[in-house]
Order: structure tokens, then sequence, then C-alpha cells
């Protein structure tokens, strides 16, 4: 069987203060009437089985946004690296051999994606390795992956190198090498994957599942990303081009990518002079003689940061939270 699996525990840091701890953006509707999350589970309609992993604080939620899938619950939050390894072992268990379709549930996606998503699964089958989807750059993003693609196999690639969140000056020159970016959606058989986690610091994890008690695995690992930890380092990862329209809606600047309108205004705003800025809140803001900010204005909580600043936002959050 196909299966996916949908990724729902980010904390969404950069969207702030849209994004809280105990509204995280996969259970926002910035773009459209629907969650990401629930945008996520209706787009996984064509798997025989949906679960979604997610954090202890966030199972409710994901129950409501996602009343028809199965929700698995990690023991720790330490990002996408031991989640998934979590999430697959569980799934092993339950459903036996399978394809598993790995998903975020941050993206904004049009267009044809059962095609592409089926294409991962089968090669995913074919290879027996780690597959990963591919995207071509529009620009030198550094929140995102890069994917050298290698050996051309027709309808994929080898993946001659994995660089996860590069540097400015890296990123230019990956999109001037033709580099892909990684979509974040992954596809594998159980047994391909924990195979590579095997070979990676995820490894006490691994063993641990094996021997029927995550705990101590989950002591013994680092928070890491599936991306740091082991696309980073597999030899057995393959891409698949995509052939559908993609964006991580990661950060506020992205919503600048939706709309060419003087001003991007997610709720209600009023501008005077002022281009180029991207104004999201619950309450009425107003604009005046500023170009190029964001401005976000949330419960009792205001942002305020040049748009080409707006990954810094996930410096906020680590200040008030060391300030608990
Ligand atoms: N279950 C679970 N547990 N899910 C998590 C956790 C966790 O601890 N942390 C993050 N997630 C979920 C998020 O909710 C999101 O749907 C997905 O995993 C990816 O996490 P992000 O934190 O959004 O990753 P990223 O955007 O920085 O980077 C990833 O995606 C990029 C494309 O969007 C990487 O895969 C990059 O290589 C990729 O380019
Ligand atoms: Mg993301």
């Amino acid at each position: 069987p196909l299966v996916a699996l949908i990724m729902a525990g980010g904390t969404g840091t950069r969207l702030y203060p849209a994004s809280r701890s105990d509204r995280p953006k996969q259970f926002l509707s910035l773009l459209g009437d629907d969650s990401l999350l629930s945008q996520t589970v209706n787009r996984a309609g064509f798997a025989d089985e949906i679960f979604v992993c997610t954090a202890e604080t966030h199972a409710d939620l994901v129950r409501e946004h996602a009343p028809e899938a199965g929700v698995l619950v990690e023991p720790e939050p330490k990002d996408t690296g031991p989640a998934l390894v979590y999430a697959t072992h569980r799934i092993r268990e339950q459903v036996g051999d399978c394809v598993l379709l790995c998903l975020p549930s941050d993206h904004y996606i049009t267009g044809d994606f059962e095609t592409t998503a089926r294409r991962a699964a089968l090669t995913a089958v074919e290879t027996e390795g780690v597959v990963t989807v591919g995207i071509e750059p529009t620009r030198p993003a550094t929140g995102y992956g890069y994917i050298e693609p290698g050996h051309d196999y027709g309808s994929y690639f080898d993946v001659s190198q994995f660089r996860e969140k590069p540097d400015k000056s890296t990123a230019e020159r990956f999109v001037d090498e033709g580099f892909y970016w990684n979509a974040g959606l992954f596809a594998w058989t159980p047994d391909a994957f924990l195979r590579a986690a095997r070979d990676s610091s995820l490894e006490p994890l691994v063993s641990a599942l094996e021997d029927g008690d995550p705990a101590p695995g989950f002591d013994a690992v680092s928070p890491t990303s599936v991306d740091y930890a082991v696309m980073e380092r597999t030899d057995d990862a393959f891409v698949v081009p995509a052939a559908f329209e993609w964006d991580d809606l990661g950060s506020w600047d992205a919503f600048d990518r939706f709309d060419s309108s003087t001003n991007v205004v997610l709720g209600d705003a009023l501008t005077i002079d002022a281009t180029g800025n991207i104004v999201a809140g619950d309450k009425h803001v107003s604009l005046v003689g500023v170009d190029d900010l964001v401005v976000a204005a949330y419960d009792d909580r205001v942002l305020v940061v040049p748009k080409s600043e707006a990954q810094r936002v996930r410096e906020v959050v680590t200040k008030l939270r060391d300030d608990d």
C-alpha cells in the first residue's frame, strides 16, 4: 500500500506572531479557507492510508484538522529526524510492507501533485533508496536544502550531493550549477529509510525501536532534521523533479510571491504612500510612508521587520523563549 505520512509537529517560528506555540502555522488558514494541514490531507487523498505525526502538544489540533487520518504522537519533539524514524517504524508495525510518502504540512502547492508523488513512490520501490522531490530554484534561498543531480535515469536522478540550508554565496553557486531545491517531500519503504537512519546519528533511536522501547532512543539522540541527519549523509538518495507549482510558506516574505499588489495584505489595512509591505493581522493596521516592511499584529503581539530580514523572526521567538 501507499501510505501518506504528514509531518505536522513544527512550531513555525518564522511566522510569529500569527504562528504561536499553541497555534503553529500548519493549523492556520493564511491562504484559502482551509488550514495548511487540512489542505495537505486533501492533497494526499489518493493514498491508501494517511497518518499524521506530531508532538503531544499538537495532537488535539491534528485530530480536529485531520479527522480522517491516524495520529502518531512522538514521545519527544526533536525535529523531523527522530519523528520520521519513529513514525516509519510504527507504520511498518501497523501496516507492514508499504511505501511511505512523507509530506510537510507547510507548503502551498498547485497543479498536478499526484503524478510526481506517485512517481516518487515508484522510484522508492525501484531503487530501494531514499527518494526526495526536487524543485527548480528561482532564487538563492538560504532556507532550503539543495540537491545536485547525478546520473540521469530518465524519470529520476541519483543525488550526488545534498546540502541543507547553505549560506547565501553557496546558494548562489548551487543555483548557477543547476541544483534543485529539496521540496522536503520524501518517499521510501520503511526498510530503506531505517537502513539509512541506522548509518546516521539517529542510530540509537533505530536500535531502541527495534528493542521495543523508544524512550531510551529519544533520550540518546539530539534534535536534528532528516535533512541534516540522513539526506546529507546517505549514498542511497534519488531525486524526482516536481511537476507541480510549489512554495514553502516558511516566513512572512513568502506571501509576496502570491500577490503582486502594491502591498500584500492578509487581514485589514490602510496604506498611504507605502509600497512593498506585507501586512497581516487580526486587527486593522495603518502604514504611512514606509516601504518593504513586514508588519504582523495578532492578539497582543506586534512584529515589525524589514522584508529582507524576515528570516530573522526566528531570533525573536528564541529570545522570547529564553526570557520565559
Ligand atoms: N512530527 C514532527 N515533529 N514534525 C515536525 C517537527 C517535529 O519535531 N519539526 C518540524 N516538523 C514538520 C513541520 O511542521 C513541517 O511540516 C515539516 O516538518 C518540515 O519542517 P520545517 O521546520 O518547516 O523545515 P524547513 O522548511 O526548515 O526545511 C525543510 O523543508 C524545506 C522545503 O520546505 C527541509 O526539508 C529543506 O531541505 C527543504 O528545502
Ligand atoms: Mg518548512
